[in-house]
């Protein structure tokens, strides 16, 4: 592999890689996932630094295992939430990240419900700005887990399989980054859903648009289920949400239409019943578990290569045998 010094302060999307890169982080977070395995999972790649999780916005998955991968290669983790902070007190987000910054991190992994809050940091701070989620806009290491975590599964290969994205597209950041990511590593995208959670301007998106999931379905190598964002839908947006269980809801019947053994994603966290049938999500071909571990690693590789970039060593973790 030819790079040898990581070259970006931030991450902010995916599109900010070129796919040189993206495969080499998903070649380094391989090599920390066996780690992960050992019975000391824990690793001095990182001591001395510091990574700060400033989650303005709820999450278990996310803010759980940058945490977990901070912590096994040895850095020291500190989490702000709005709760119990002084953004709650009205304080700025500019503010707070000055704040921030004043106690030197060396990575800011920021979850926020404003598209752009990621950007509007990493503008503002010296040290590297990890997006882990801003609104409707991004979600990288969602992104490249989820790549992960299909390479796997399709024993390395993405050209000419196809990838169904089901559900609520338009309020999902994490339906934004995969398109970006899987269209580019040759990946044919469908996505479904009802006219009212299609984003605008699709023409921008290269995806093919279906609204009869039994056709959608027919034929795909993977199926990501995304979570109806209930606390979004206060607009009437969808008439009724048993008419939305009937139309999109993923079920083992629809699924016998995809090709054998289609594997099944959702970011989390699920509304059984109503995206996902309970026997779909907990299928043997069912890789949501999968992607929670992938987080893990893909998540100690992005924190190795951004906590590690300014210091002048060339890239190759100190993780032993
Ligand atoms: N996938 C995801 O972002 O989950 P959390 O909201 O639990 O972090």
């Amino acid at each position: 592999m030819s790079i040898q010094t990581w070259q970006h302060k931030d991450l902010l999307d995916v599109s900010q890689l070129s796919n040189e890169e993206i495969f080499f982080i998903l070649d380094n977070a391989k090599r920390f996932q066996e780690v992960n395995h050992r019975a000391v999972k824990k690793v001095p790649t990182l001591k001395g630094k510091t990574i700060t999780l400033f989650f303005a916005e709820p999450s278990t998955r996310t803010k759980l295992s940058f945490d977990t991968a901070a912590k096994r290669l040895s850095a020291d983790t500190f989490t702000l939430g709005k709760t119990g902070s002084s953004v709650q007190k009205g304080e700025s987000l500019k503010d707070t990240a000055l704040t921030l910054e004043a106690m030197h991190p060396d990575i800011v992994v920021i979850r926020d419900s404003s598209s752009g809050a990621a950007q509007f940091l990493a503008d503002r701070l010296k040290c590297s700005v990890v997006n882990g989620g801003d609104g409707w806009h991004a979600h990288p290491t969602q992104a490249l887990l989820d790549a992960f975590s299909l390479r796997d599964a399709w024993n390395g290969e993405f050209t000419g399989k196809t990838l169904l994205i089901l559900g609520d597209i338009n309020h999902s950041r994490v339906a934004r980054s995969n398109i970006n990511l899987l269209a580019r590593l040759g990946v044919n995208v469908r996505i479904c859903a009802p006219k009212t959670l299609l984003p605008r301007y699709l023409d921008n998106f290269p995806v093919t648009v279906y609204s009869d999931l039994a056709k959608a379905v027919c034929d795909v190598d993977a199926i990501m289920c995304l979570r109806l964002q209930l606390e979004r839908q206060a607009a009437g947006l969808l008439p009724d949400l048993a008419d939305y269980s009937r139309r999109f809801c993923l079920t083992s019947a629809l699924l016998a239409k995809a090709k054998p053994h289609a594997k099944i994603l959702h970011p989390g966290p699920m509304n059984r019943g109503l995206e996902i049938a309970d026997d779909v999500a907990d299928c043997n071909d069912s890789l949501v578990l999968n992607q929670v571990s992938a987080g893990v690693a893909t998540r100690m590789a992005v924190l190795y290569l951004y906590g590690t970039r300014n210091d002048g060593l060339t890239i190759n973790p100190n993780i032993g045998e």
